[in-house]
């Protein structure tokens, strides 16, 4: 089976084009599964409800955070009532939402996925590897085939994770840091690792923020709006096989959509 991950959506100009790419997108590569980040969905920082029924219509199954969960505060009730969303899993147990994503697809097969953050110049909180241990011990009996977003400022803190999870999970992969990484491959035990798989996003932008806004107030230290930007919006993600007997991938392949790319997407 495949996995299709996608990395942090940014904003409208990423909302959009999964919206548009990504139907056809999982036709073309017969794709079984969408497991994406969405952190930055809703003006680039959280996301609502509306921003999340879109997203699970246009495709995605299985939805992961970061650093700005709880950003747009109305997406509180959607973390704590739905099953297809997780929090980070080494937020505090008083944090709202789940700490992975559990679904059972058309085939049988289960999948799980779950998210975890850095501590490297990221907010403290607690272990990542020590809740990632924790999910997985809750995982034995349920899912072989399990994804895990390392989202995390420092690569270091990434390659670490994948070193602590390989072989114990189907994939490690990078978010947050919003720029996709040419180190994609099969660590030893089948576990597919990507440093940042990039973002859904505006990729004329610093980040997915205006360069204009950015750029001012880096050089002027005088605060203003980083609003998302428009321009050259591409979704960007990593593809996994799967071996669904051991839960083991077999390969791992970066992909990336932009405008015209997904002119050419079939119609499903
Ligand atoms: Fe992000
Ligand atoms: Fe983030």
């Amino acid at each position: 089976m495949r996995i299709l991950f996608l990395g942090d959506i940014v904003g409208p100009p990423g909302v959009d084009l999964v919206r548009t790419a990504l139907p056809g997108l999982r036709a073309r590569e017969e794709i079984d599964c969408v497991v994406a980040n969405a952190e930055n969905a809703s003006a680039g920082s959280g996301m609502t409800p509306r921003t999340y029924r879109q997203l699970r219509q246009a495709g995605i199954d299985l939805v992961t955070m970061g650093d700005h969960i709880y950003k747009k505060l109305e997406i509180v009730s959607v973390l704590e009532e739905d099953a297809h969303i997780c929090k980070p899993a080494n937020f505090p147990p008083e944090a709202p939402g789940r700490r992975f994503v559990l679904m059972q697809l058309a085939s049988g097969v289960s999948v799980a996925a779950f998210c975890l953050l850095g501590r490297t110049y990221m907010r403290p909180v607690d272990c990542p590897f020590k809740a990632a241990d924790a999910v997985l011990a809750e995982l034995a009996d349920k899912a072989k085939i399990i994804v895990v977003d390392i989202h995390a400022e420092a690569t270091a803190d990434k390659y670490l994770l994948a070193h602590h999870l390989k072989g114990r999970v189907t994939a490690v992969l990078g978010t947050h840091t919003h720029v996709p990484t040419a180190d994609e491959h099969i660590m030893p035990g089948g576990t597919a690792f990507q440093c940042d798989v990039g973002m859904c996003g505006p990729y004329d932008s610093i980040l997915g923020r205006r360069i204009d806004r950015v750029l001012f107030t880096t050089t002027t230290f005088v605060p203003s709006a980083f609003d998302v930007a428009t321009g050259d919006p591409r979704l960007a993600g990593a593809v996994v096989d799967v071996d669904e007997g051991t839960g083991q991938a077999t390969a791992i392949r970066r992909i990336m959509v932009d405008d015209k790319a997904a002119s050419h997407l079939p119609k499903p």
